[in-house]
Formats: structure tokens, C-alpha cells, sequence
């Protein structure tokens, strides 16, 4: 009787009662919580799997297809492998009563659509790993409810469309790796992808695609470069687009942007252009429209600015000359002033959900080029047309030696300042056939301007030596 309670005997009571619990099948190598299935050839999951599962692999099988609730005796599955196997499809409810899931490995399959009831009721999916199937479409609710996704990968497939806008700050606040580089979009939403959370942005894997060059694709990569992000960073080379989307026109953007010099990048403006971080670059007395595009969406958002001087600009200072807010969050500034410059930040918020998100806008107002080209274009004529007066003055006349010892003025007239005394100039009167007359138009020429007779003297001199000072003076006299 004493064999009975041996040691022996215990262990060997337990092992039985513990492999009718939990059978590990015969295939598997069983540790405390993990099933390793792997490289088995199986086509069919095992019957029995030990509920105490935390870690399953099944990965390098020839699985084909998934019942619903494959897994839902495995309450504790944590993290759950099927890498490398055969599978073109995923049944209704697979994943029905696996909430726990956190990491699912189904890379390396033959997956076609991603359709949305597959990754239903997993909110606790933190790294989802989908490279290197078929995937040609993923459907728009296919991540919608993964509110805890971290990591998510669909390089190597065939991606064509992608549901950016299913992805917003509250819909998956932890978001910060989307790899879709290795796929086949041509064109993206890019006014979706500018809307993403920064995170998500900051997370995106877009290289080697078949992306067609356009200013709008450029705009968005071209202001992830500024900002130092890594997915543009460290794949520059494999940033490429294609011509008017001609395989063989093939170029690589970020090295050789020359194509895209003709878009308005950070400078802009096609408004109402949708802008992120956006640098805004207008013309003084053009009309401004900065959007309040953020990742919110809805009807009943509220917006609030804050202008560079950091006042509030909210919906009922609507009335305000200068600057109009419109219901949509979009800030008008009717005319913009060169000091309206600076970094505008716009709020919005959804009192229902009480979430917020931002945007900024810096906008540089610049006088326009034009305008002040003229300005000096007319002060360097009438430079010119002085200076050639001058020389004439001063050696057309025939009594040279006469007119030295008259006073000379000190500083040049504009043209336009005087067009009176500038016609009489250019007056056919003005001939050196009549010295007296043209005399004296010359004194009246110049009698504005003639402030000391010492002075004027000197310069009068000093211009007959060397008229490029003639110059100097005559410009600083127009200032
Ligand atoms: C799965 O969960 C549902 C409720 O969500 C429950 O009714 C059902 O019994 C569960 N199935 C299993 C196999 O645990
Ligand atoms: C680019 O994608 C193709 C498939 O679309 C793949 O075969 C190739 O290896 C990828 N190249 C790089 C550098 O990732
Ligand atoms: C850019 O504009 C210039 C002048 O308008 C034009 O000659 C050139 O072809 C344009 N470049 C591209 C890539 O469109
Ligand atoms: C705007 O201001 C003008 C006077 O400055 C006033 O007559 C008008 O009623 C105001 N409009 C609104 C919508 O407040
Ligand atoms: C907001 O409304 C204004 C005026 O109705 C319009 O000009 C602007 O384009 C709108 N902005 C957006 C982002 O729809
Ligand atoms: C900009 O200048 C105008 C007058 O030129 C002035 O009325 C306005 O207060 C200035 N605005 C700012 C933000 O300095
Ligand atoms: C916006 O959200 C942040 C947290 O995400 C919160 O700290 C902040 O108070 C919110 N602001 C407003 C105006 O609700
Ligand atoms: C805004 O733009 C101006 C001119 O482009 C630049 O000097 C300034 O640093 C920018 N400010 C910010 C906050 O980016």
C-alpha cells in the first residue's frame, strides 16, 4: 500500500491528469505555454490544443483555410504564428473568441483580399504581420476596431488601394509603423495620408512602389524629408516614381527632384490647398485661405485659431474685418499684410468625443517681387537720363569755361519729380545754338535741389572728374 503515495505514483498521477486537461498533440512540442507546431506538413489544425496556450506556432504547414473559432479555446493565446503557409482566404469568425491575440504572423501566404470581417473583434492586436501574400485590395473596415494596433506590415504584396481614411488619432491612438513599401499603388489619396496622425506619417513606408510623379505625391514626401523622417531617410534610393506612370521612366525622386521643380512645394499656392505642416508663401494683398484639415472628421467640430500673436481667433470673431473664419474651420485673410507673417495653429475639437487636433500653418507674406523691380527700374533710368544730362551740361555747351564757374546744384531730380523742368530738358529749345536760353532752363532745372552754393560747387567739380560719384549722389539725393 505504501507504493501507492510514492513519490513515483504522484508524478505519474499528475501527468495523466494533466494531459487529459490539456493534450498536447503528438505533432507539437509542448513547453509550459507554448505549442510549437511548426514544419509539420499539416494541412488541418490540431484537434486538441492544451488551453493553457500562450504561444502558438504554425507556421511552415500547408494550412489552406481556418474555421471560425479555430482558436477559441485558447483563451490565454497571446501571440499566434501561421507563417509560410498556404492560405488564400480566412473564414468567417476565425478569430471569434480570441480577443486576447496580440501578435498574429500570417506573412508569407497566399492571401488575396484582406477583406474586414478577418481581423474582427481582435482590439488587442498590437503587430499584425501580413507581408509577402497576394493582397491586391485591403476592404475599408479591415483595421477598424484593431484600436490597439502598434505594428502593422503589408510590404511585398500587390497593393493597389489602401484605406488611409480609416486610420485617425482616436481610431488607433498607438499606431506608429505602417510598412506598405513593395506594393503596386500608383496614386494615393494624398489629402488622406496629409491627414493621418503624425505618428502614423511618421510610420509610413511608402518606397518602392509604382508610384506616378506628380506634384502632389512630391509635396508630401518632400515635406517628410524636412522633417528627418526615417521611412524617407533610410530607402532614398528606393524612393522612385514613374513618368506619366511609364515603368521604364522610372526616377528616383528624392535624389533627382528636378522633374518636380515646377511644383510649389513648401511655397505654394493653389488655394484652398489642404496643408498640414504646411509653409505658406503669398503676396501681400492676396486673399489667404488656410484649412483647418486635421485628422477630425465630422460635422460638429469646433475650431479655434491662434494667430502668430498668439490671439484667439474663434467662429464669433466671424465679423472681424481682417480676418473671417468660415463654419468649415477654414481662416480667411481677405488681404494679407506682410506682419500678418508667422505660424498660425488651428484647434479643432469634438466636444462630443472631447478630442482634439491640431494643425499649423507658417505663412510668410512677402511684398511682391515685381512691384519693387519697377521702383528701381524708374530710379536707375532716371539716373541714367540725369547723368547723361549732366554730361551734356557739361560738355555740349560752348562757353565751357563760362558755365565752371556758375554754381552747380548738389543732388540730381527724379524725373518724375519734376516733369515740368524734365520736359524742358528734352525740349527742342535746349540747343547749344542758344547758350543764354539754355542757361537758363538749366538753372531752372536745377534750382529745386540747390541747397548750398559751396557745396554744390565742390560736387559740380567732382562730377566733371569722375561722373560715376555723379551717380552715387544722385541717388542717395532721391532717397
Ligand atoms: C465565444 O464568445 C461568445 C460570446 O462572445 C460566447 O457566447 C461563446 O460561447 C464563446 N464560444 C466559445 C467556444 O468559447
Ligand atoms: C520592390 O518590390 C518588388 C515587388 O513589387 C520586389 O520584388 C523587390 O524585391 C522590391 N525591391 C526592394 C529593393 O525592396
Ligand atoms: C518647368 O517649367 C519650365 C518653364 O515653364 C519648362 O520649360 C519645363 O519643361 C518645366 N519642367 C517640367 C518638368 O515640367
Ligand atoms: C458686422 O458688423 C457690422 C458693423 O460693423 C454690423 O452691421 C453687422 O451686423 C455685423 N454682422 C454680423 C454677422 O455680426
Ligand atoms: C470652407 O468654406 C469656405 C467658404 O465656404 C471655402 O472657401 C473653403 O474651401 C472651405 N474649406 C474646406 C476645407 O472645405
Ligand atoms: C500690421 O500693420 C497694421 C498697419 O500697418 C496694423 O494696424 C496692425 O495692427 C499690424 N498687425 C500686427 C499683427 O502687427
Ligand atoms: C486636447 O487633448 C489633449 C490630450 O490629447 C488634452 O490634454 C487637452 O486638454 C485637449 N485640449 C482641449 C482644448 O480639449
Ligand atoms: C516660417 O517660415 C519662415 C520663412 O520661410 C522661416 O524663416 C521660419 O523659420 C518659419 N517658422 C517656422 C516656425 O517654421
Amino acid at each position: 500500500m505504501t507504493s501507492l503515495f510514492s513519490p513515483d505514483t504522484v508524478v505519474l498521477l499528475c501527468l495523466l491528469l494533466h494531459s487529459t486537461e490539456g493534450t498536447c498533440p503528438s505533432i507539437c512540442l509542448c513547453t509550459s505555454d507554448t505549442l510549437s507546431c511548426g514544419s509539420q506538413g499539416l494541412t488541418r489544425l490540431p484537434l486538441l490544443l492544451p488551453p493553457t496556450t500562450v504561444t502558438l506556432d504554425l507556421s511552415y504547414n500547408r494550412l489552406g483555410w481556418l474555421g471560425p473559432g479555430s482558436f477559441s479555446s485558447l483563451p490565454k493565446l497571446d501571440t499566434l504564428r501561421l507563417a509560410n503557409n498556404q492560405l488564400t482566404t480566412l473564414g468567417h469568425g476565425v478569430f471569434q473568441n480570441t480577443s486576447s491575440l496580440r501578435h498574429l504572423d500570417l506573412s508569407s501566404n497566399r492571401l488575396r483580399v484582406l477583406e474586414q470581417h478577418f481581423l474582427q473583434g481582435l482590439w488587442r492586436l498590437e503587430e499584425l504581420l501580413l507581408y509577402n501574400n497576394h493582397i491586391t485590395r485591403v476592404e475599408g473596415g479591415t483595421l477598424s476596431g484593431l484600436s490597439s494596433l502598434r505594428k502593422a506590415y503589408f510590404s511585398l504584396n500587390q497593393v493597389t488601394e489602401f484605406p488611409f481614411f480609416s486610420i485617425r488619432d482616436h481610431s488607433h491612438p498607438f499606431l506608429t509603423m505602417l510598412d506598405l513599401s513593395s506594393n503596386r499603388m500608383t496614386t494615393l489619396p494624398w489629402e488622406d495620408v496629409k491627414a493621418l496622425p503624425g505618428s502614423v506619417q511618421k510610420g509610413l513606408y511608402l518606397h518602392n512602389n509604382s508610384l506616378v510623379c506628380e506634384c502632389s505625391m512630391y509635396s508630401v514626401f518632400w515635406h517628410w524629408e524636412q522633417r528627418g523622417f526615417d521611412s524617407v531617410r533610410d530607402f532614398t534610393d528606393e524612393h522612385t516614381c514613374l513618368i506619366y506612370g511609364e515603368p521604364r521612366a522610372s526616377v528616383r525622386f528624392l535624389r533627382h527632384s528636378l522633374y518636380f521643380q515646377n511644383c510649389t512645394v513648401g511655397k505654394v499656392v493653389s488655394l484652398p490647398m489642404a496643408v498640414l505642416l504646411s509653409n505658406l508663401m503669398v503676396n501681400e494683398g492676396e486673399r489667404v485661405h488656410l484649412d483647418c484639415q486635421t485628422s477630425l472628421r465630422g460635422k460638429e467640430l469646433s475650431y479655434t485659431w491662434v494667430s502668430p500673436n498668439q490671439e484667439y481667433l474663434t467662429q464669433t470673431s466671424f465679423n472681424d474685418t481682417l480676418i473671417n473664419m468660415f463654419p468649415n474651420g477654414t481662416l480667411e485673410i481677405p488681404a494679407a499684410k506682410v506682419n500678418d507673417s508667422g505660424l498660425y495653429l488651428c484647434t479643432a475639437l469634438d466636444y462630443k468625443h472631447m478630442l482634439n487636433a491640431t494643425r499649423e500653418v507658417n505663412v510668410t507674406v512677402i511684398r511682391p517681387m515685381p512691384d519693387t523691380f519697377n521702383t528701381g527700374y524708374t530710379t536707375l533710368l532716371g539716373c541714367v537720363v540725369t547723368l547723361v544730362v549732366i554730361l551734356m551740361y557739361l560738355y555740349l555747351t560752348p562757353c565751357r569755361c563760362g558755365c565752371c564757374k556758375q554754381p552747380l546744384p548738389p543732388a540730381i531730380p527724379i524725373p518724375a519729380y519734376d516733369p515740368n523742368t524734365l520736359a524742358s530738358i528734352f525740349s527742342p529749345t535746349l540747343s547749344h545754338r542758344d547758350p543764354t536760353k539754355a542757361n537758363i532752363n538749366k538753372r531752372v532745372v536745377f534750382m529745386e535741389p540747390l541747397m548750398e552754393e559751396q557745396n554744390g560747387d565742390l560736387r559740380a567739380t567732382l562730377a566733371r572728374e569722375q561722373p560715376g560719384l555723379q551717380w552715387e549722389w544722385g541717388a542717395s539725393g532721391l532717397s
